[in-house]
């Protein structure tokens, strides 16, 4: 389905106008009043071409192109040739398109045979996932559906934090303090805890610090006490975020993490050496990013052990050998911009022309009002608890409006978490935000609930309707404002998905659901369907149809469900 600014686009094209197709599209507007036309195109970059005023190009264009289907008028308003699109053509393609490809309305094979690596969530052993985890777990799992959506062929990849010097202090803090019951009771709180009070003691007693050295060195070369520790560590750690990864529906290809990555650093060290990328400096081995104006980086620490970097540098050429990617994704937060700046400076150095298809997404920052989110001091809010906490909420917001629903609790579940995944996926990512109870579960703001309701609506008249009789539907009968402005909604869904995936923006997507929900209710307001006359009744109810398939199967793009009824 071509958007009409293409079809607008390519008719200036054909018509020779004498600028060239990205141009025109790129000039194409909305005008702020569809009275005016519901596209405009100004014509002031033609005048300096054309050496004409833009008054008199847009009034001899408007008399000399011959307006194609989908277009029902071309008029010029001033500087400006204004498009009317053709009502009665934009629903009927809507409605039968949505019809036809169902829950597959907006999907498309611009990633054909093309692989996508989406790495997210990223979690790290021992630690807790806390509600700062969210943004990269949610992000991450629509940026992978939406590349999914479009024909790649995906593998997402929790990359776990499972190596490195903490593990040797977590490991000299269990030989001191370790109590296996209180662990298996509550695993990452007690190993947390092992964690920040070792902290603490390393921070009075340096000692302390050399024998977490010493562990870690162990570990490294397998001694089969640490590594059993290691081992027992992470997988009740994994057993924690599991619990979580199902509350919200995500699921990982590999959990390929940095200790997977530590069989091929001696390659790469090698492959470093022999590229004569290496330089020493204080004992440590660094490679020299000056000339890229990047802070230089260490590969090798004075003390021989790898670093976080030269550990992303081996899983970058791991991922090329194994997966041969198209796109490289990392979902990491935006503290970490210098980090992959470096990474694709230092492949590039090394001459891999395919660091440009290494993508860090990076995202800002959720805080909760007066709460700081810092593992080192142990004051964490478990993300757990968030999602449990906004079933409950949930719970009693259906008590107070509709206490008599069938499946309360699994409502419940699919409308808490599904709000606080909806309000993670609404601003722009890069944007910081605070967390807040009232926005997120609002059933009238800009939100999931609002959404599932607008479904749980349309589902409601539908099955008021009982069955619809959809032969030889008029569209012509639905093309007041409000059907229009729905229809268009729906109309720009597959635009705004396309986009979400060039920019790895998913709020393109999430707010264009809004935006149909909105319609939506504007549409019911202004327009009565099952007392409407049957010709315009059967119309309409086809709208509401159309309405409710394309919420519930954009909901589910970013990874939320929506109830039939709530
Ligand atoms: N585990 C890291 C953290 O929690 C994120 C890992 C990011 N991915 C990467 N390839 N470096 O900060």
């Amino acid at each position: 389905m071509k958007s009409y600014k293409e079809i607008i686009t390519e008719l200036l094209v054909a018509s020779d106008i004498g600028l060239a197709y990205d141009e025109i599209l790129e000039t194409i507007e909305i005008p702020p009043d569809n009275a005016m036309g519901d596209y405009a195109f100004p014509c002031f970059k033609l005048a300096k071409i054309k050496r004409n005023s833009p008054v008199n190009i847009a009034k001899d264009l408007s008399e000399t192109i011959s307006k194609p289907q989908g277009i029902a008028k071309i008029i010029n308003q001033g500087p400006y040739l204004n498009f009317f699109i053709d009502r009665t053509d934009i629903v009927k393609t809507v409605i039968e398109n949505v019809k036809e490809k169902g829950d597959k309305y907006g999907s498309s094979d611009i990633g054909k045979g093309k692989n996508a690596i989406v790495e997210y969530s990223s979690t790290n052993i021992a630690k807790p996932f806390h509600i700062g985890h969210i943004r990269s777990t949610v992000i991450g799992n629509v940026i992978k559906n939406l590349y999914k959506f479009t024909g790649y062929n995906t593998t997402s990849i929790n990359y776990l934090g499972d190596h490195g010097t903490q593990f040797g202090m977590m490991i000299a803090a269990y030989k001191l303090w370790g109590d296996d019951d209180k662990i298996n009771e509550n695993p990452i709180k007690e190993l947390l805890k092992l964690y920040v009070d070792y902290n603490e003691l390393a921070n009075q007693d340096p000692e302390k610090m050399d024998d977490a050295r010493r562990w870690f060195s162990e570990l490294e070369s397998g001694n089969p006490e640490a590594v059993k520790l290691w081992e027992w560590f992470k997988e009740i750690s994994l057993g924690e975020f599991n619990r979580v990864y199902d509350m919200l529906g995500v699921e990982f290809d590999s959990y390929n993490g940095e200790s997977f990555s530590s069989q091929f650093i001696d390659d790469v060290i090698k492959e470093l050496r022999d590229k004569n990328l290496l330089e020493m400096s204080d004992g440590a081995e660094i490679i020299n990013l000056e000339d890229e104006g990047l802070p230089n980086m260490i590969v090798i620490k004075s003390d021989g052990s790898s670093t976080y970097i030269t550990r992303d540098i081996a899983t970058a050429l791991y991922r090329k050998r194994e997966y041969d990617f198209h796109k490289n994704i990392y979902v990491v937060g935006s503290q970490q911009i210098l980090h992959f700046q470096q990474l694709k400076a230092c492949l590039k150095k090394m001459g891999y022309e395919w660091a440009d298809d290494c993508i860090h997404v990076p995202f800002g920052m959720v805080s909760l009002k007066d709460q700081t989110l810092s593992t080192r001091r142990g004051q964490v809010v478990f993300l757990e608890d968030v999602l449990n906490k906004a079933v409950e909420k949930t719970e009693e917001i259906i008590n107070e409006r509709n206490p008599n629903l069938e499946n309360k609790d699994e409502v419940a579940k699919q409308v808490g978490i599904g709000a606080v995944i909806f309000q993670e996926l609404f601003s722009n990512r890069i944007k910081d935000y605070v967390f807040d109870w009232d926005n997120t579960l609002n059933y009238d703001g800009e939100t999931g609930p609002y959404v599932q309701y607008t479904i749980a609506r349309a589902n409601s008249i539908l099955e008021r309707a009982g069955k619809i009789n959809n032969e030889a539907i008029d569209y012509s009968l639905i093309i007041s404002d409000s059907e229009f402005e729905l229809a268009s909604t729906i109309y720009n869904l597959p635009q705004k998905i396309l986009d979400a995936v060039e920019k790895y923006e998913p709020s393109y997507v999430t707010r264009q659901l809004v935006e149909i929900a909105s319609a939506f209710n504007s549409f019911y307001n202004a327009c009565p369907i099952l007392n409407a006359e049957s010709d315009i009744k059967n119309a309409r109810l086809e709208l509401v149809s159309c309405t409710a398939s394309v919420l519930r199967s954009g909901l589910k793009l970013l990874g939320i469900e929506s109830p039939n009824k709530m």
